[in-house]
């Protein structure tokens, strides 16, 4: 759509109803849930069913595609004798890997038709690797093989546990458990024996990096169905268009037939979550994981299914549902995100903020043009541009507008108020006077009326970068302020989550007591090794990924002597954390992706999106010519971030 008509949109103020008059997507949307089809296979031989299981409180849906999914998953079963043999070192064998000759072709856009997935080739990019390792390159000193080959058996082992950590749906892969300690007992194992979705993303990267995308698939397309199902907590149900946190493969006795096992896909959107927290991060990983597929793979027929259009659909529709908000920031409840606990960022917590920008662009980028979703483009339009002017101008802080928050006036009613939100001065906290470099700065971590959480969030941050939500030099000063403070927030293990930690009267009051984020631990102000990935993608994008080697050089010293652990404790990381899970999947992928990235930095476009300059400038001019922003005064125009 003319990127001009989007902004007059915006300053015109009311936007149609997003859907209203968008009759072909309440079409799909209600084919979307029509079909069911059940698949297995003769017992006493190996025995597959694939169907979604239905209960009193849920319903089985399927895309409006399924049969031609059904064929897919029907050949997968066929395959799956073998499927023991699957992880077997380079592929070679492999009921996955197959032909070379059948790779299909990016560079033209040749890509295989669904029901022709099964050949598609894996490419076997690992083998290079594999083969580089034992020869010594033509000038490298000894220090540097040894350094290189410790490296790569490090690697070699990470690859080997995130292989091992693959979870099987009739006989396919189709994601990766939270994390498999060998030496764990089932009580010690909570949800972690589930596939998280946010916890799949590294994994599904790596993968991707690697040239194995089947798992990819099926994890984006088994997802995809399940994003249909009826979901209630106490009667009440979420918004249709919700991602599970998480789900598991479950064999259970086939109905009616007490010799058989059928498997089935249990996914928990919240309902049984610790908390009770929606997911509202699943939805938006989903797109751009969905994104990155493509790219990588260069198979644009899943995004382009029209049950993979309506999923998107379905996402957007639940996010930019009209509410009572003012803001264009998603408003969620507290743990709806990689923090999935208490910890005081409900509201519009930065992490999701991110999320949603890097989720709209990818989303744009890969919705097919159709009338039906004209008023959905425009809306996804105007929130872009609403959203990222609002965190670049509102989230934004560095010693420059710290000074302007501290001489703020207070209580300003009017249309040119500068301290719009009513924020007091007094908020500042001692740390952050001390904190705060003279080179940097960050996005805060939420912004509500009179509340600005100053807490620097890494994901937020290092997310709001590869999405362009920052501006280019918003973006490096951030990666400054990481270099400035790098004994807060790599010390012994990277990266910290949130800096600083709650603690006294504010943990108590904040996180309810929790006893598992105390001071320095888990979410509150714990080391969380998976960030490395993001951290990576960051510096890589801002053309500094030195900064991203230091870091992974840091983790290599130990994580892999420490089991992989989820997180770290205390405020240098010395510590594995109190209850941190060994062997945690997301730990052994990040740290993965990080290093494939660093080695062929390219590949990073997957994931990164850059900002709609057309948009932007239509904005700018629109917003300087705007007759009430003018009265404003010289400092709201001077103020802009946009250019
Ligand atoms: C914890 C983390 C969450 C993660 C889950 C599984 O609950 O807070 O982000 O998805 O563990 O690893």
């Amino acid at each position: 759509m003319a990127t001009s008509e989007a902004v007059l949109q915006l300053l015109g103020g009311s936007l149609p109803s997003l859907f209203g008059s968008d009759n072909s997507f309440r079409k799909l949307g209600s084919s979307h849930s029509s079909k069911s089809f059940i698949r297995y296979r003769k017992k006493r031989g190996p025995k597959f069913v694939n169907f979604l299981n239905c209960s009193n409180t849920r319903r089985p849906v399927h895309g409006n595609i399924a049969h031609s999914y059904s064929r897919s998953v029907k050949c997968k079963c066929q395959q799956a004798d073998s499927a023991s043999s699957i992880a077997s070192e380079k592929g070679n064998g492999a009921s996955w890997f197959v032909d070379n000759d059948q790779s299909f072709d990016t560079i033209n856009g040749n890509t295989p038709s669904i029901l022709q997935f099964e050949t598609v080739r894996e490419a076997k990019v690992g083998e290079e690797d594999f083969q580089s390792n034992g020869s010594l390159p033509p000038n490298g000193s000894v220090q540097d093989v040894l350094n290189r080959m410790a490296g790569n058996s490090l690697e070699d082992e990470a690859w080997e546990l995130l292989r091992e950590s693959m979870v099987y749906y009739c006989g396919s892969p189709i994601g990766t458990i939270a994390a498999k300690d060998p030496n764990s007992s089932a009580a010690n194992v909570l949800n972690y024996d589930q596939v998280f979705i946010r916890d799949f993303i590294p994994s599904g990267i790596a993968f991707l990096l690697k040239g194995e995308y089947e798992i990819v698939r099926n994890f984006i397309l088994h997802t995809l169905q399940l994003q249909s199902w009826e979901k209630t907590m106490d009667c009440h149900s979420p918004g249709q268009g919700l991602m599970p946190a998480s789900f598991k493969v479950r064999t259970v006795p086939l109905d009616g037939d007490d010799s058989a096992t059928e498997e089935v896909l249990d996914p928990d959107f919240g309902e049984a979550a610790i908390g009770r927290v929606a997911p509202v991060d699943s939805g938006l990983w989903w797109i751009i994981l969905l994104r990155a597929y493509g790219k990588s793979s260069g198979d644009l027929s899943v995004q382009e299914r029209i049950d993979v259009q309506t999923g998107i659909k379905m996402i957007l529709r639940l996010c930019l549902a009209d509410g009572f908000d003012m803001f264009p920031t998603l408003l969620v409840t507290d743990g709806s995100c990689m923090i999935d606990r208490r910890m005081g960022i409900h509201g519009h917590p930065l992490e999701i903020q991110a999320l949603f920008q890097s989720a709209l662009l990818c989303a744009r980028e890969m919705l097919t043009p159709e009338d039906g979703s004209f008023d959905l483009i425009r809306a996804l339009n105007n929130r872009l541009v609403a959203l990222s002017f609002h965190i670049r101008e509102y989230y934004w802080i560095d010693m420059k507008k710290l000074n302007e928050i501290y001489r703020y006036k207070t209580e300003e009613y009017s249309y040119d108020a500068v301290n719009k939100f009513n924020i007091y001065p007094d908020q500042i906290s001692p740390w952050l006077v001390e904190w705060m470099p003279s080179k940097g700065g960050y996005l805060i971590g939420n912004l509500q009326p009179a509340h600005m959480d100053f807490r620097f969030f890494s994901l937020g941050n290092l997310w709001s970068i590869v999405c362009s939500l920052t501006t280019d030099d918003q973006s490096h000063a951030i990666l400054d302020l990481i270099e400035a403070k790098w004994t807060d927030l790599v010390a012994e293990m990277p990266f910290k989550i949130c800096y600083p930690a709650l603690e006294g009267q504010e943990w108590q009051i904040i996180t309810g007591y929790d006893p598992k984020n105390t001071p320095w631990s888990y979410h509150n102000g714990g080391a969380w090794p998976t960030l490395l990935w993001q951290l990576a993608v960051a510096c890589i994008k801002m053309n500094r990924p030195e900064i991203a080697a230091k870091a992974v050089e840091v983790a290599e010293k130990r994580i892999s002597r420490d089991k992989w652990p989820e997180y770290y404790d205390t405020k240098k990381a010395r510590f594995i954390g109190k209850q941190a899970q060994l062997f945690q999947t997301w730990s052994i992928a990040g740290y993965l992706v990080a290093k494939l990235l660093l080695a062929n930095p390219s590949a990073a476009n997957i994931l990164i999106t850059q900002e709609d300059s057309e948009l932007l400038n239509a904005f700018s001019c629109a917003v300087s010519s705007n007759p009430r922003r003018k009265k404003r005064g010289p400092k709201s125009s001077q103020k802009t971030y946009i250019v």
